[in-house]
């Protein structure tokens, strides 16, 4: 008798692909500007704020390390920006801001000794001194600090507050220097790429330190960074780098879908060890007040965000007639410096953005970035 014969072999199924270990990192267009591993820029920090070590923490851990260098004269800038290269050899950038129109201009000595006086009880409270009218007057030179900056060439400069001037746009296409602009308004994106930038920061309403604003004045140009951000991807062909309220992976994910091409992240950065924020300041960073941030020109003549302390309640009155910048900032500077240097935050500029609640003080800089990248799908998630 013939054997019974054996049932029909199923078909082997076919095997699945085996997933990545690691999801691919998005290819953002920033990335074929710069050997970036991470589409991820630290925001710059002008007035002090910046640091070597987080500049370089964020560069050499495969993000874009930045310093905000406006307030360093031409021989600073040569020395930070040769300190920045010996420290690293990866892209890191160094901002500058553009001086806008009728910032030159001087107050009278009978004004500036009210705009003085509205202020001597905190000078006094701090036992800090006024400046002199030389002092107030005394700032670098932007066209000084620009020579400076390109003589020493970093890797990118960035500028927020303006367009480039013409030279500085040629000056960095000769010596490989990539430029990125800053834009709070699809109109400023489209007048930056006009104006021969690599790349737009799209900075919604939502960030944390002033307002770059330059076509309209602040209060005309207070987009938030969802609205902002893919109406400027909308209108530009250079890669566009979206900042304001972004702290962690959701934030990142939420803006690539929008169609930037990297992050700018500051107050977030500004939490970490490495950054120069004041110990007082980075601890407010993670307090209930931290949540409600509001626009302020009283720390600097210039609108910026921060968190409202005593200072930004008692003077609420003067919002609209403490003078411009520079003239508010070099006024309110022995403040500041005393303030954080004595541990008191309620006469403390308390830059932060809309999302500073959902930052981390003390984290280093090395964990944070990679925490990012964990938690936006990139890669293996980092201790909390
Ligand atoms: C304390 C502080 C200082 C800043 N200074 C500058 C600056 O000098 N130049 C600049 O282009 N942006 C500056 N920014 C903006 C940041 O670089 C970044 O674009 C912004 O913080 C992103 O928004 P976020 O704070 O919500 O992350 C500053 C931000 C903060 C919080």
């Amino acid at each position: 008798m013939a054997a019974p014969s054996a049932p029909p072999v199923p078909p082997v199924p076919p095997v699945p692909p085996v997933p990545p270990i690691l999801p691919t990192l998005p290819t953002g267009r920033l990335r074929e500007l710069l050997p970036l591993d991470l589409p991820i820029v630290q925001g710059p920090f002008g007035g002090g704020l910046s640091s070597v070590e987080l500049t370089v923490a964020v560069s050499e851990n495969g993000g874009l390390g930045s310093y905000g260098a406006h307030i360093l004269t031409p021989d600073g800038i040569t020395t930070l920006v040769a300190r920045l290269k010996t420290a690293t050899e990866r892209p890191f950038a160094v901002n500058l801001w553009v001086p806008q129109e009728g910032e030159g201009a001087t107050v009278g000595p009978a004004a500036l000794a009210e705009h003085v006086a509205r202020l001597r009880p905190y000078y006094e409270e701090l036992g800090a001194t006024a400046p002199t009218a030389a002092e107030v007057a005394a700032r670098p030179g932007f066209d000084e600090q620009l020579d400076a900056l390109v003589a020493a060439a970093p890797p990118v400069i960035s500028l927020v507050m303006g367009l480039p001037p013409r030279r500085l746009v040629a000056e960095a296409r000769r010596r490989g220097i990539v430029l990125i602009g800053t834009a709070t308004t699809v109109a400023e994106a489209e007048a930056l790429e006009a104006s021969g930038v690599d790349a737009v920061v799209a900075s919604g309403s939502d960030a944390g330190g002033h307002r770059g604003a330059f076509l309209r004045p602040v209060r005309e140009s207070l987009v938030g960074t969802f609205s902002l951000v893919p109406q400027v991807v909308d209108a530009v062909g250079v890669p566009v780098v979206a900042a304001g309220g972004i702290a962690d992976g959701r934030g990142i994910t939420a803006a690539l879908a929008l169609g930037a091409d990297a992050v700018q992240i500051g107050t977030g950065f500004l939490a970490t060890r490495e950054s120069g924020a004041s110990p007082v300041h980075r601890t407010a960073l993670a307090t209930p007040e931290a949540r409600t941030t509001v626009l302020t020109r009283l720390f600097s003549g210039r609108t910026a965000r921060g968190i409202p302390n005593a200072f930004v309640h008692a003077m609420a009155a003067h919002e609209d007639t403490v003078p411009p910048y520079p003239v508010q900032n070099a006024l309110m500077q022995p403040i500041r410096r005393a303030a954080g240097a004595q541990d008191r935050p309620e006469y403390v500029n308390l830059w932060a953005g809309q999302a500073a609640g959902l930052s981390r003080p003390g984290q280093g800089a090395a964990e944070y970035l990679s925490t990012l990248a964990a938690d936006a799908g990139w890669g293996p998630k980092a201790p909390r």
